[in-house]
């Protein structure tokens, strides 16, 4: 079988300047996905689903190919990305003077009063803009009563606002890019009110129509499809799909990872966008995501034989390790996050056609000197759970030491990553 293209995007490609709505460290490669949809559909057309969406790289390019795609993800950041990425460039037209529109609704909105979580990173009046344009997207663009904290609520946003409120994520980092790390995924926060930003009204209004001109423009570059088939994205849980029994005829996804990458601590601004009015809570996301720093399961806990001999010798190997708290959070942080895995991979086999194919993502890492072998434990996972395996393609990676586990340095390991394409059939 000829290998798919790499999964992982080229450097470049990941830099804003290289034309991306919102420039996302975890995607991976539409080449990648294009060749995965061409294998798992064997050249027809169907449904394709991602249960751990991200920005949405699986449902644009089964869009592009005519495909259905349906992606799911628990982090409504990443739902509204997904959904800005299937903006249609017949749409460019109206993004300048909707714009202006919402600029001048924002400018008579009057936030004050209202609980303003963007407070954490900005002063009053800064924050306030920020919010009442946000106010304005959602009024003018989505719907007329206001979302009341139930994050399923950015289910009802369209591609058009949805690229809207990337604009105005892409116009708070811009502002608060002082408290950027070498790390894309951890931004520090204000550790006093001196620290937060000031910003006069019209500069953030400013800002928010700058970057509402680029995407405009990366859209109108767009190609044009004449297609029927549609793409949909949504808040949902990969470990309790909302779709029917072998209702998906492939699935091309990649899990979050299982080291500690905090997924709602990396999008924190852009939850504090949402969470302003009343679309999202960062600290539920936070509790709620795969693979989270926080963890409610008892330390305690026993692992479920089912999940196969890599993953119990590698828990094995966690709880004995003579490192500190290894018996106790890091133990109980990998033991949830196969829980999880194991519950999303019976979803994955459930909601997939007898004959369907499933393409899995995944990279090897290191807990201190211990292997992670995730590809074999996923390959254990998927048996027990009625996927066949039908063969694998691995891309060793060289640039993404540091995003994945800075913990292994000191132990003498050999820590570049190999990322497995794992494929299978559905029995
Ligand atoms: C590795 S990323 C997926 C990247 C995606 N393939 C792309 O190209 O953008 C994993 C995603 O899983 C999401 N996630 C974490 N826990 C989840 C859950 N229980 N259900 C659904 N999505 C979840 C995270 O928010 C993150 O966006």
């Amino acid at each position: 079988m000829k290998p798919f293209a790499n999964p992982a995007r080229p450097r470049k490609a990941k830099a804003r300047s290289q034309g991306e709505f919102y420039p996302y460290y975890a995607g991976f490669s539409s080449l990648f996905v294009a060749d995965a949809i061409a294998w798992a559909l064997q050249g027809c057309t169907g449904s394709v689903l991602d249960p751990w969406n991200g920005a949405g790289t699986t449902t644009t390019a089964a869009f592009r190919r005519d495909v259905v795609g349906i992606g799911f993800d628990l982090n409504p950041v990443m739902v509204v990305v997904a959904k800005a990425n299937l903006l249609s460039p017949l749409d460019a037209g109206v993004i300048s003077p909707l714009t202006d529109k919402l600029i001048e609704a924002a400018r008579v909105f009057d936030g004050s009063g209202r609980k303003n979580s963007l407070e954490l990173y900005f002063k009053p009046r800064a924050a306030n803009t920020l919010q009442c344009i946000a106010l304005a997207i959602w009024e003018y663009l989505v719907a007329e009563m206001r979302p009341i904290c139930k994050s399923d609520e950015v289910n009802k946003i369209s591609p058009l606002p949805a690229a809207f409120f990337v604009g105005l994520f892409n116009t708070v980092r811009s502002l608060i890019r002082q408290f950027n790390t070498s790390n894309p995924t951890w931004i520090k926060i204000p550790s006093t009110p001196q620290e937060k930003v000031s910003a006069r009204s019209c500069v953030v209004l400013e800002r928010f129509k700058q970057e509402m001109n680029r995407i405009g423009e990366l859209c109108s570059n767009r190609q044009v499809f004449a297609h029927t088939s549609q793409s949909i994205c949504m808040l949902g849980d990969a470990r309790a799909l909302s779709l029917a029994d072998s209702s998906i005829d492939a699935i091309i996804t990649s899990p979050p990872y299982c080291t500690r990458l905090d997924y709602a601590r990396a999008t924190l601004p852009e939850l504090l966008v949402l969470e302003t009015i009343g679309l999202a809570r960062y600290s539920e996301t936070r509790k709620l995501l795969m693979g989270s720093a926080i963890t409610n399961k008892p330390a305690t806990a026993v692992p479920n034989h089912r999940w196969g001999n890599a993953c119990l010798g590698l828990l094995e190997s966690v709880f004995n390790h003579p490192s500190k708290a290894s018996k106790t959070y890091y133990y109980n942080q990998h033991f949830s996050y196969f829980d999880d895995l194991f519950d999303s991979i019976g979803e994955i086999s459930r909601v997939t056609r007898p004959g369907g194919r499933v393409c899995i993502v995944a990279q090897d890492s290191y807990y201190k000197d211990v292997h992670n072998d995730l590809p074999a434990i996923i390959g254990e996972m998927a048996a027990d759970r009625g996927l066949t395996p039908m063969g694998s393609h691995a891309y060793k990676k060289s640039n993404s030491i540091k995003l994945i586990n800075t913990r292994s340095a000191g132990y003498g390991v050999q820590r570049f990553p190999v990322e497995t394409a794992i494929l299978f059939e559905k029995g």
